[in-house]
């Protein structure tokens, strides 16, 4: 199991919280409403919506983002149900919503949040989603929304003065080569685990949505853009580790 990363977001309601300044990535998942619906309406299959229905948060921080990204995702899988059943899903599915983040995460917060009126039970999965947090066959749908930028660790020698791979610059554009390297290396690698854990954990048939915030660099850091990607993996991460079988 990977080890608990000593940062943290900042819990509560205060002036520094998370909770006050994560508008930025709420936009994100505003913007990716849409294209989330028509995913779901697509690419998930009817047969899953049936009984008890799990979705996923991985990176929940302590809200108020995830539950517009499980609600997002909960009023989707209900309107297709919706419509290819002609029935009512309030009276044939139920809906379980599991939130995790690391062990320092202030779920407390998070869990005094939790929308009035909601249509979901939920539970926290305290543990580093770069490694197994749930049994096998345990969601229909995961969310990581502005989390999976992140690495398990800082590459080797990126924080030494003297190493040259001293990292000058906060954002990844105009760093040199080796810099480059050392986090493509650490990403690489963490997100390979990352995504074998949750193949194990997905349901056969389940998606996965990843969103967040991309850079492009073309040239100047004037052609940088930030803009959001949506990437949606249908058990191809599935189908990729029976191949391999
Ligand atoms: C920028 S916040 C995004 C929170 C929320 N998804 C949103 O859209 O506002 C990233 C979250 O990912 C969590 N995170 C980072 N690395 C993690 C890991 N290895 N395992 C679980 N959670 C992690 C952080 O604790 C943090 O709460």
């Amino acid at each position: 199991m990977a080890t608990t990363p000593q940062w943290v977001m900042i819990g509560g309601e205060g002036p520094e919280s998370y909770n006050q300044h994560s508008s930025y990535q709420g936009a994100l998942l505003e913007a990716a409403k849409e294209k989330m619906n028509e995913t779901i309406s697509a690419k998930l299959s009817l047969d899953l919506i049936s009984g008890r229905f799990t979705v996923a948060d991985f990176g929940c921080a302590s809200g108020p983002n995830s539950f517009v990204a499980v609600q997002n995702i909960i009023d989707a899988v209900e309107d297709k149900y919706r419509k290819a059943t002609g029935q009512n899903p309030a009276e044939n599915i139920e809906f379980q919503v599991l939130f995790n983040d690391s062990t320092t995460n202030d779920f407390n917060t998070l869990f005094q949040a939790l929308p009035a009126g909601r249509r979901y039970y939920s539970a926290g999965v305290p543990g580093s989603f770069f490694g197994r947090v749930l049994p096998r066959h345990s969601f229909h749908i995961g969310v990581i929304s502005y989390a999976f930028h992140f690495t398990s660790e800082n590459p080797k020698g990126i924080t030494d003065r003297d190493s040259p791979l001293w990292n000058r610059d906060i954002h990844c554009t105009g760093f040199n080569e080796a810099v480059k390297k050392a986090y493509l290396d650490q990403y690489s690698a963490d997100t390979k685990n990352l995504l074998d854990a949750r193949a194990e954990e997905i349901i056969p048939g389940g998606l996965m949505l990843l969103f967040g915030s991309g850079c492009v660099v073309s040239g100047s850091w004037l052609c940088c853009l930030w803009l959001f990607i949506v990437v949606v993996l249908v058990l191809c991460i599935i189908h990729i580790k029976q191949l391999k079988k």
